[in-house]
């Protein structure tokens, strides 16, 4: 039977935390130039993982927290605070259903996970409620394509990678999802990349635990994709190697 998202994740804690692509990235820096140098009371990451994104808040939030649903990512997470030397607070519970005070939270972000949420429109609204009046909600996830052929073939590719993949939304479903959760969004960036010069199928399975028969389907329907639609993914080809370019979207969002 299929897992579903945390249960996969918590078979393979350990590889997402030794993960360059989550350990640091261009739209991570990118976040905080958006959201500004100022001090924060409390800073939550939804789906955390290992919490690269939380534990980047440290020097500039009293409290940060960082929720998931997988335990062992949170162990994970608890784990490189430890090793920082940074307190932090785990809450295991998900995405759509957050055992987080209204109106308490300055700064909530999900980062590279709401592709796997049951149900993004509800797991906003649940982030929206978190946050403080006049706080920010922000958001980096892989980002789909508005053109439909592309997008499927994206998908498949995705889910081939990770069978428990929901759904790379496009930027105009984000744009609804940020609607629906009554939040006005202040900076909408689309086409980032989380790995400048792209990622090596091979790491990128090797990270996601992906079964060799998947990689080979996943590099057999590379190989059959029309020039167009390798151009529109944005992969590369390199000495026998497929790079593919992790594409996000970064939006940050105010609730009134
Ligand atoms: C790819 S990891 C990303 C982790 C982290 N945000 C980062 O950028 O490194 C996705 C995480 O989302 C969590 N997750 C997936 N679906 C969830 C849900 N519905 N509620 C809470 N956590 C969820 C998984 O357990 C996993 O830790």
């Amino acid at each position: 039977m299929k897992k579903s998202a945390p249960e996969h994740f918590n078979a393979i804690a350990g590889r997402y935390a030794a993960s360059e692509v989550h350990a640091a990235s261009p739209t991570i820096q990118r976040l905080h130039e958006l959201l500004g140098p100022g001090q924060l009371d409390t800073v939550c990451e939804i789906a955390c993982g290992p919490g690269y994104l939380a534990l980047s808040f440290a020097a500039k939030a009293k409290r940060v927290i960082g929720v998931d649903a997988a335990p062992n990512m949170l162990r994970q997470f608890e784990k490189l605070a430890g090793d920082r030397g940074l307190k932090v607070e785990a809450v295991q519970a998900l995405a759509e259903k957050l055992p987080l005070p209204s109106n308490s939270i300055d700064v909530v972000v999900t980062r590279l996970a709401p592709h796997h949420f049951s149900d993004p429109t509800k797991a906003l609204q649940e982030m929206a409620r978190a946050a403080k009046p006049g706080g920010r909600v922000a958001v980096i996830d892989l980002e789909g394509y508005e053109d439909p052929k592309l997008d499927d073939l994206n998908h498949e590719l995705e889910v081939l990678h990770d069978p428990s993949h929901v759904r790379s939304y496009s930027a105009s479903r984000w744009r609804d999802f940020f609607d629906a959760a009554g939040l006005v969004i202040g900076t909408f960036e689309s086409g980032h990349t989380e790995m400048p010069g792209g990622l090596a199928v091979s790491r990128w399975c090797e990270i996601g635990n992906t079964p060799q028969a998947s990689q080979k389907m996943i590099r057999a329907k590379v190989a059959a994709a029309t020039a167009e639609q390798i151009s529109g993914l944005g992969i590369r080809f390199q000495n026998d190697e497929i790079y593919i370019p992790v594409r996000t979207l970064v939006v940050v969002a105010r609730k009134d």
